[in-house]
């Protein structure tokens, strides 16, 4: 079959990465693909929200199956769009999608169903959250609703910051339309973890838990990023602690989802606080997560086709997830400036020398002049694997250091955390 991955960044590379080791794909084609992904896949140059775009290139070139990567491209209605015109996609619909694209349908859903997460309270104007947020002292959340790429979040440790957020996104508009209103919520204390969860509807099957790393620096300093390390999986996540995921949180979703008539299909993504009361959500997302998923989907023993068509047809009761022993650790190379501006077109060096058990994932680079430079914020995924979690780090910082450009930071301490105590 001929399938068809929406998106352009690292997660998307482990998408084609994993979609070609299926005996029943015969060509990949990304959209719009980077230069990584263009050693296994057809690159074309369509953007990854340009939907009727997509949808017109599938019919052409008869695509038996498209994967969406990216949130943008589900919110701007690519599922619903394919699925008008009878293209066989993965991923939910735009009014499922909502449960990422806005942060108060998500809250008031959860509160709804009794699914634990941090109290909250929606506001529109300035002054009523301003008051809100002097009642409930700090720490304190801000959030702005809408998709913020990540950065629509303050964590404010004093009133005044918290003030100061709310007036920047309320007032200022820093967020645009996204900020149109905020969540303001209680501080969560605790260690965070990503669980994944294939959705097919009622069906849930959750896959391996794995945590990121947000901030830029080492012991999680610094400003946040999209993500700048990840490793699965996460010893603390026990398997007694993800039967309480799924029975508390996931399962009560899909079926909340059911109810409202709006189906959720394909990957839900929760962003989970593990605090002394057990795990809250602080977020969803309606797809894969990046960099979550170059651990992930490298230790997922299944042909991600045959668990997508379950999706698809509603029988992912049918499917037994199956994963790999031992564990995967990524680490991301930044480029200079990253997460603020940062430069492009540096030449990248060592990836023709990379040792075993490591894979690379492109998330922002080019091919020019017959090399790889870079030409994004998060530039590579350097994922290592080993038997255990200390092996899987030793691989991925072997791969790191085969590996050179100008100005590239990256974090030293991926993984720790799993070897720590509270933090
Ligand atoms: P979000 O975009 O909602 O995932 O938030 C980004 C980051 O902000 C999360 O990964 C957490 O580190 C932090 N965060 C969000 N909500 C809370 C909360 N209620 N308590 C503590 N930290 C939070
Ligand atoms: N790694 C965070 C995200 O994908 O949203």
């Amino acid at each position: 079959m001929k399938v068809l991955v929406i998106g352009g960044g690292g997660r998307e590379h482990a998408l084609v990465w994993k979609l070609a080791q299926s005996p029943r794909v015969r060509k990949v084609y990304c959209a719009p693909g980077n230069a990584g992904i263009a050693q296994l896949a057809e690159c074309v140059p369509i953007a990854a929200d340009a939907v009727e775009q997509l949808a017109d290139f599938a019919e052409r070139e008869a695509i038996d199956l498209t994967v969406v990567g990216p949130e943008a491209a589900l919110l701007a209605g690519v599922v619903d769009a394919f699925e008008a015109r009878g293209l066989r996609i993965f991923g939910p619909r735009r009014e499922a999608a909502l449960l990422e694209g806005s942060k108060s349908f998500a809250k008031d859903l959860m509160l709804t169903h009794g699914i634990p997460t941090a109290k909250y309270q929606v506001f529109t104007e300035a002054e009523p959250a301003l008051q809100y947020v002097r009642e409930q002292g700090a720490p304190i959340v801000v959030k702005a609703d809408g998709l913020a790429a990540g950065k629509g979040v303050i964590v404010a440790k004093t009133v005044a910051e918290a003030e100061e957020a709310v007036r920047s996104i309320l007032q200022a508009k820093t967020f645009g339309e996204a900020g149109s209103r905020v969540v303001i919520e209680q501080f969560l204390a605790g260690e965070e973890a990503t669980v994944l969860a294939f959705v097919d509807g009622k069906n849930v099957k959750l896959m391996v838990p794995s945590q990121d790393h947000k901030q830029v620096f080492d012991g999680d300093q610094g400003p946040n990023t999209g993500g700048m390390g990840t490793y699965a999986p996460v010893p603390r996540v026990t398997d007694e602690l993800l039967q309480g995921i799924e029975a508390t949180i996931v399962r009560p979703v899909a079926e909340a989802m059911v109810a409202r008539g709006t189906p959720y299909k394909g990957v839900l993504y929760a962003g989970l606080m593990l605090t002394a009361e057990g795990p809250k959500v602080i977020e969803f997302n309606a797809r894969f997560g990046d960099p979550e998923a170059q651990v992930v989907l490298p230790l997922l023993e299944n042909d991600l086709v045959d668990v997508i068509d379950a999706v698809i047809d509603g029988r992912l009761q049918d499917i037994r997830l199956a994963w790999k022993n031992g564990a995967a650790v990524c680490v991301i190379l930044a480029a200079q400036g990253y997460p603020g501006a940062y430069r492009k077109g540096d030449p990248i060096e060592g990836l023709d020398r990379l040792p075993e058990q490591v894979v690379v994932f492109h998330a922002g680079t080019d091919f020019v002049e017959g090399r790889y430079v870079t030409n994004g914020g998060r530039v590579l995924g350097v994922t290592g694997f080993g038997a255990d979690l200390k092996a899987a780090k030793e691989a991925a910082y072997r791969g790191v250091q085969a590996i050179h450009f100008a100005g590239m930071h990256y974090r030293k301490d991926i993984s720790d955390k799993a070897f720590r105590g509270e933090k």
